[in-house]
């Protein structure tokens, strides 16, 4: 499948992203069972099919070990440079502890050698407790650790606006900050993506399906309850939707977005995830791979079909309007694992 160029892009001047990112929180557990050999010959079908950039992190489970199979293989079977254009964008998620540049480095060759890489492509910090004064000394170390080659560039995920400020203005290089941005949670326009403007950092967005929410499956549908939520992803944003308005209004949402996904022949996934894209802010909007259980790569390749015009919006800011404002109810980016 040819991708078109748009569906590329850069988050600085040497890191070549696609647009629609994988993301492997889906093979940690909770999310169905996972084959690894399936796993590993879904991960080549999306490459093959353009989508190169891969989302991941220390506790996903076994991404990090997967990604070293995969690389592996390819090596064997296709030559080195049939990684060239693939990237892999890890987490470091530490516990709230006493930070040294020891534990640092050894956290990071942990993923390095999990994932068979010498030199990571991203590393994104992710911290829980900012009364805990330790990320200062965690980002100043992950910061020498790129500037001596270890990593290529350094990300965030899940850092609120002004703890995001705080390392822009200690001359951090942070690349882009990984936030929860739909449709349904449009915190990050309020205070982050100005602060983005200003730095010219880039959003990698996720949840822009609410796990599967934000499809036809769930248009016209009664409320799914209990275990009809049957992944964790799925129950992590039917409690976002809970607070953001309710069933009643979530069905009219779907219907505005089907009727937009008609007119282009494509899906409410697709209008979904272009929403979030439109952003000049945001570089690329991850989406969650269920790998050998599910497949949507013909169907994701669309959202580079077509594009959202003025109308579409106004159509759908006239139904999210009447949502409740959850930077009011949650806080801000990230704040949902804070509280
Ligand atoms: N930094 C953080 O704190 C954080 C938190 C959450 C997620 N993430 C990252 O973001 C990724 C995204 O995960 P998410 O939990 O937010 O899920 P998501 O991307 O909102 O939803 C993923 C699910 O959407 C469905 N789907 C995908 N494409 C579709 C299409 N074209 N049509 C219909 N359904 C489609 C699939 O469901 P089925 O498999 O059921 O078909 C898939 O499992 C994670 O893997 C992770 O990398 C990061």
């Amino acid at each position: 499948m040819n991708l078109p160029l748009e569906s590329k892009t850069f988050l600085n001047s040497n890191l070549k992203i696609s647009r629609i990112i994988n993301g492997m929180w889906q093979v940690s557990g909770a999310h169905g069972y996972i084959n690894k050999n399936e796993a590993i010959k879904s991960m080549n079908l999306h490459v093959e099919n353009g989508f190169t950039t891969w989302d991941l992190a220390d506790h996903y489970g076994p991404a990090e070990d997967f990604v070293k199979v995969f690389r592996e293989q390819r090596i064997r079977e296709q030559k080195e440079e049939s990684l060239e254009d693939l990237k892999f964008f890890t987490k470091w998620v530490p516990r709230p502890q006493k930070i040294t540049r020891e534990l640092v480095n050894k956290a990071i060759d942990i993923s390095r050698n999990r994932m068979g890489i010498e030199t990571l492509d991203m590393l994104q910090f992710h911290w829980w407790e900012y009364q805990d004064k330790n990320y200062l000394k965690a980002i100043t170390f992950l910061d020498d650790l790129r500037k001596d080659g270890t990593l290529s560039t350094l990300g965030l995920t899940n850092f609120d606006t002004e703890h995001t400020e705080e390392f822009l203005k200690m001359g951090v290089k942070i690349v882009s900050n990984q936030v929860q941005y739909s449709l349904i949670d449009r915190r990050p326009e309020q205070l982050m993506v100005p602060l983005c403007k200003k730095y010219n950092v880039k959003l990698l967005a996720y949840g822009t399906l609410c796990g599967g929410l934000l499809t036809e499956k769930y248009l016209n549908q009664p409320e799914p309850l209990g275990e009809q939520l049957y992944t964790a992803s799925l129950s992590k944003y039917k409690n976002m939707i809970d607070r953001w308005g309710d069933w009643k209004l979530f069905q009219e949402l779907l219907q505005t977005l089907k009727r937009i996904a008609s007119k282009y022949s494509v899906t409410i996934a697709n209008v979904a995830v272009r929403y979030v894209l439109e952003n000049p802010v945001v570089g690329g909007a991850i989406i969650g791979v269920r790998l050998g259980i599910s497949e949507h790569i013909e169907q994701n390749s669309k959202t580079f079909s077509f594009s959202l015009n003025q109308d579409d919006f106004e159509e759908i800011n006239r139904v999210l309007s009447k949502s409740k404002d959850l930077l009011q109810i949650i806080g801000d980016c990230g704040d949902e694992y804070r509280r």
